[in-house]
C-alpha cells in the first residue's frame, strides 16, 4: 500500500493506493456514520460494507443534480445526523462528486472521505478536492473546493467494471503521464496490455503515479488559478465532442489530446515523433484516435467555450511528452486543425 498527501486550504487529504474496502472502518472516526453508494456498487459490493447507514443515489450522469442532494439531506435527517456525522462516499466519480457536496453543505460541513472503485475515480475524480452536481444541463456548474479527509483506492474492486468504463479511466492515466510524467507514459507504453489486464502490480503503480501527478499539481495550485489548468489536457476540444455527441468522457478526452498534439506539432512546439507517441498509446489503451465527427457542430460549440475570450481559446498544449504549456488559440487556427481531424 501506497499514501500520499494533499495539503488542502480546507485540510489534508490522505489517499492511500491498494488499501482494501474491508479496511474501511479503521479510517472513520467517531461511531456516527453515514454510507453513501450509487445502486450497482451496493449490488456489486453491498455485502463489504462496514455495518453503518447506507443511502443509495441510482446511477447515472443524469442524478448527479441537488434534486439528489436534497434526498441526501432528507436521509440525514430521518437518520438523525448532526455535526459529528461521517460520510463516506462508496462508488465512482458521480457518488465522489455528490457525496463531498452534501457533506460539505450538511449543517455547514461534516466530515467525509471517499472508497474510489472506478478507474477514473481512483486516478481524477476523487482527488483533489472539486465536489459538485450538474445544474440545468451545466456540468459541475454548482460546488465546492472541499477536501476528503481519506481517499481509499482499492484497485481490487476495478475487475467488475465494464472495458469501457476501464479505457476512460486510462485517458486521464495517459493525459497525467503526457502533461507531467514522462516516465509514467514510457512505462504505459511498455506495460499498456498488462495494465490493461489489471494485472495488480501494474495497475497500483501507474494509479498511484498518475494521482502523484495530479495531487503535486493541486498542491501547487488548489484552485485552479494557474497551473492546475494544465489538468484540462484534451478537455477543452473533449468536452465540446461531448456536447455535440453521445460519446463516453474518456473516448472524447482521447479525440481531444490527439486534437491538442497536433496543435501543438502544428506551432512547432511538440516533435512529430512525439504526436504520434500520443496516437499508438492511445489506441493501445482502447482508445479511439478518430471520429466521424461533426466538425461544424463541435466547431461551434468551441466558439460557445465558456472560457473563451474574444476570439482565442486557452488552450493546453504540450512542448515534450512530460510537459505541458499553456497557450491561446485563435479560433481560426482550431477550424485548421479540426478541419485536418
Ligand atoms: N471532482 C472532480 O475533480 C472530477 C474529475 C473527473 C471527473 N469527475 C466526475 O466523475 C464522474 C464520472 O465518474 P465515473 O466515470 O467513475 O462515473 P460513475 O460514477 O458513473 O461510474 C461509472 C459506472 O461504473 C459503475 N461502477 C462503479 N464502480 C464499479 C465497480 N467497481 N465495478 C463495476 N461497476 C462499477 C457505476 O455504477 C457506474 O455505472 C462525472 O460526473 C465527472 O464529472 C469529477
Ligand atoms: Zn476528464
Amino acid at each position: 500500500m501506497h499514501q500520499l498527501v494533499v495539503k488542502g486550504g480546507s485540510g489534508d487529504s490522505i489517499i492511500q493506493v491498494g488499501e482494501h474496502l474491508a479496511a474501511l472502518s479503521r479510517y472513520v472516526p467517531g461511531k456516527r456514520v453515514v454510507l453513501i453508494t450509487d445502486n450497482n456498487v451496493w449490488d456489486l459490493y453491498g455485502h463489504a460494507f462496514p455495518d453503518h447507514p447506507v443511502i443509495k443515489i441510482g446511477v447515472g450522469e443524469q442524478i448527479k443534480t441537488i434534486e439528489t442532494v436534497q434526498q441526501i439531506y432528507t436521509a440525514l435527517l430521518e437518520w438523525e445526523a448532526d455535526r459529528s456525522t461521517y460520510i463516506v462516499g462508496i462508488g465512482g466519480g458521480i457518488v465522489c462528486d455528490i457525496t463531498g457536496y452534501a457533506a460539505s453543505t450538511f449543517m455547514r460541513g461534516v466530515g467525509f472521505g471517499f472508497v474510489a472503485t472506478t478507474l477514473l475515480a481512483q486516478v481524477d475524480a476523487s482527488v483533489g478536492g472539486k465536489n459538485g452536481v450538474n445544474f440545468k444541463g451545466y456540468k459541475n456548474i454548482v460546488g465546492v473546493f472541499n477536501q476528503p479527509e481519506f481517499v481509499l483506492c482499492d484497485t481490487n474492486l476495478l475487475a467488475s467494471l465494464p472495458e469501457q468504463e476501464v479505457a476512460c479511466g486510462f485517458a486521464e492515466i495517459v493525459k497525467h503521464g503526457a502533461i507531467g510524467d514522462a516516465a509514467l507514459f514510457a512505462y504505459l507504453e511498455a506495460n499498456y496490455d498488462r495494465a490493461l489486464s489489471l494485472e495488480k502490480e501494474v495497475i497500483d503503480k501507474v494509479v498511484f503515479d498518475s494521482i502523484k501527478l495530479k495531487a503535486a499539481v493541486v498542491n501547487r495550485d488548489e484552485k485552479e488559478q494557474g497551473e492546475r489548468k494544465i489538468l484540462n489536457f484534451g478537455h477543452t476540444f473533449g468536452h465540446a465532442i461531448e456536447k455535440t455527441m453521445a460519446v463516453p468522457h474518456g473516448v472524447a478526452v482521447s479525440l481531444g489530446m490527439v486534437v491538442a498534439a497536433n496543435l501543438s506539432v502544428q506551432r512547432g512546439l511538440l516533435s512529430p515523433d512525439d504526436a504520434e507517441r500520443i496516437n499508438v498509446l492511445l489506441q493501445h489503451m482502447q482508445l479511439p484516435v478518430a471520429l466521424d465527427i461533426d466538425r461544424k457542430s463541435v466547431l461551434d460549440a468551441m466558439r460557445r467555450d465558456k472560457k473563451r475570450e474574444g476570439q482565442t481559446i486557452h488552450f493546453v498544449l504540450l512542448d515534450r511528452i512530460g510537459h505541458a504549456v499553456v497557450e491561446p488559440i485563435a479560433i481560426k487556427e482550431l477550424e485548421k486543425v479540426v478541419t485536418a481531424l
